[in-house]
């Protein structure tokens, strides 16, 4: 019988800490419960005590998901395993993660701490992590630029001390394939209770080598688990993107021949969902979830597919669940169907009020784009979630005009606190002139990091989907706003980004 390959998601904690990615409690709810579709073993919900948020997330996530191990991070002291503890208290199936550096730079620079303490303290660390559940994972950070013998003596230690599963982290994407998977194979034959654990591999994907370092911590190195993120997501160039390493599993089945519990139909509506809540877009060649993934554009391969399709196809992309544009509801869809398939796609709005108020966008939106995609209604929900907290800064309308040869200008009307504002402004072009308009009465002083407008499906009938990034005092945050009209989008976009960086519960600073 093949081994199971554990596939561990940490959108939730590594993937947020990208610059921008920061996401609310309800929007990692969502992602939680499409992950728990598709059948993910471990989520790691975040670090709670990184934030009063991330706690409130994971102990939201801990009470509602009933399948899939719920974690938290935590470094090596006692404050943030109790807190890591107390926000899982009602996960059915618990994980505490605790880390610590054991590369000499990290040691020695970031911690100022000498081998032996830092030995003691990851011992200290899993001890008390004990007390709370026999589910411990324990990561030396920075692992792969450690000392092999130090590393040796860490994890045998931890191994005594119960950790369950260790987790070879490549934290700053250094590693090369074979070196990786090697140092893997060693610390597993020269610790003599390697066999009484679960190895990992984490890897990041600086060097653009994320999945092949995985992949050979897997065949080389033994490892049985990898953490990874929906897209890749992740700070600097990201993570291990799990739809990359379950479809290479998969499909190299002769090669890998391992267990996967992964209910691949859901990787698509995964990636969009997780691309549209971050504002993070997918580019069009990326592997499995770019849009251009499955498209033949050559016509020896159009003509070698309609003959044979695994001439050219490796994968068939409705297994993945691209079932791109399927028309799902029109104008004449009533409420019934409408929350229907918010309950297919796994939306539950908690309220009668709150289904309400979306169908009423719905079919505002029926009545100018004829066909309504499932795209398009992830869309609507997520701005009718942001219409529910407790936003500053609500769109209501705006006017806009440019010709060629005069100065774009635009009006846009806007609610701050409750009362409506008014404001006018000229810019470079149309979306210039509603970031000045806006910023004339808000003065946000921020700085704008990036624009970006993405179609949410095909065809000039498409909604506009733009992302904002913007920037002030070492704070990012990415705001997202969709419509037919990519004006209208854009200013979305800069009030929800412009709501993110007042928001006094977002996260200062998600990194650790
Ligand atoms: O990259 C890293 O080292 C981490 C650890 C906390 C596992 O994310
Ligand atoms: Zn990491």
């Amino acid at each position: 019988m093949a081994d199971k390959l554990i596939i561990f998601d940490t959108t939730l904690r590594d993937g947020e800490q990208s610059p921008g990615a920061s996401m609310t409690k309800d929007e990692k709810i969502r992602i939680a419960k499409q992950l728990e579709r598709m059948k993910v073993d471990v989520i790691e919900a975040g670090f709670a005590a990184a934030s009063p948020g991330d706690f409130e997330s994971i102990k939201a996530i801990a009470s509602i998901i009933k399948d899939s191990t719920i974690c938290s991070l935590s470094r090596a002291n006692d404050h943030d395993i109790a807190r890591a503890a107390e926000a899982l208290q009602a996960a059915e199936r618990k994980r505490i993660h605790t880390f610590i550096a054991t590369s000499p730079l990290h040691m020695e620079k970031k911690l100022r701490m000498t081998p032996d303490q830092v030995l003691e303290q990851a011992i200290q660390a899993v001890r008390y992590a004990r007390n709370f559940t026999d589910d411990i994972e324990f990561s030396p950070e920075d692992g792969s630029r450690s000392d092999m013998d130090f590393l040796c003596r860490v994890l045998e230690a931890v191994i005594k001390e119960g950790a369950t599963t260790i987790n070879f982290a490549d934290t700053v994407g250094y590693a090369v394939p074979e070196l990786y998977g090697n140092m893997l194979k060693s610390l597993r034959e020269r610790i003599p209770n390697s066999d009484k654990v679960v190895w990992s591999v984490h890897c990041h994907n600086d060097l653009g080598m994320a999945v092949a370092n995985s992949l050979a911590g897997v065949m080389i190195g033994g490892a049985r688990q990898i953490e990874c993120t929906i897209n890749g997501l992740g700070e600097r160039a990201g993570n291990t993107a799990l739809e990359e390493i379950v479809m290479a599993v998969r499909t190299r089945k002769d090669y890998f021949d391992l267990q996967l519990g992964i209910d691949i139909s859901q990787i698509v509506p995964a990636s969009k969902l997780v691309s549209q809540i971050t504002g993070f877009a997918v580019q069009p060649n990326k592997a499995v979830v770019g849009a251009n993934a499955f498209a033949h554009a050559s016509g020896i391969h159009q003509d070698g597919i309609l003959k044979a399709r695994d001439t050219y196809e490796i994968m068939r992309a409705e297994d993945v669940g691209w079932s791109a544009n399927k028309l799902v509801l029109g104008k004449l869809s009533g409420r019934n169907a409408f929350k229907q398939r918010l309950e297919e796609l796994g939306i539950a709005l908690e309220s009668e009020t709150e289904v309400n108020a979306a169908f009423a966008r719905f079919k505002e939106l029926a009545d100018r784009k004829s066909d309504i995609f499932d795209e398009d209604i992830l869309a609507l929900v997520s701005d009718e979630e942001h219409a529910h907290n407790n936003d500053a800064f609500h769109y209501v309308s705006l006017s806009q005009r440019s010709e060629t040869g005069e100065l774009p200008y635009a009006k846009v009307v806007f609610t701050s606190d409750g009362k409506e504002v008014t404001c006018e402004g000229n810019g470079n072009g149309p979306v210039d002139a509603i970031v000045n308009a806006i910023d004339s009465k808000v003065q946000s002083g921020a700085e704008l990091l990036l624009f970006s407008v993405n179609a949410i499906t095909t065809g000039t009938q498409s909604q506009g989907e733009v992302t904002m990034r913007l920037s002030r005092a070492g704070r990012i945050v990415n705001g997202v706003g969709a419509d037919p009209d990519i004006v209208v989008a854009s200013a979305k976009a800069y009030l929800s980004a412009l709501n993110k960086l007042q928001s006094k519960t977002e996260k200062l600073n998600p990194q650790i």
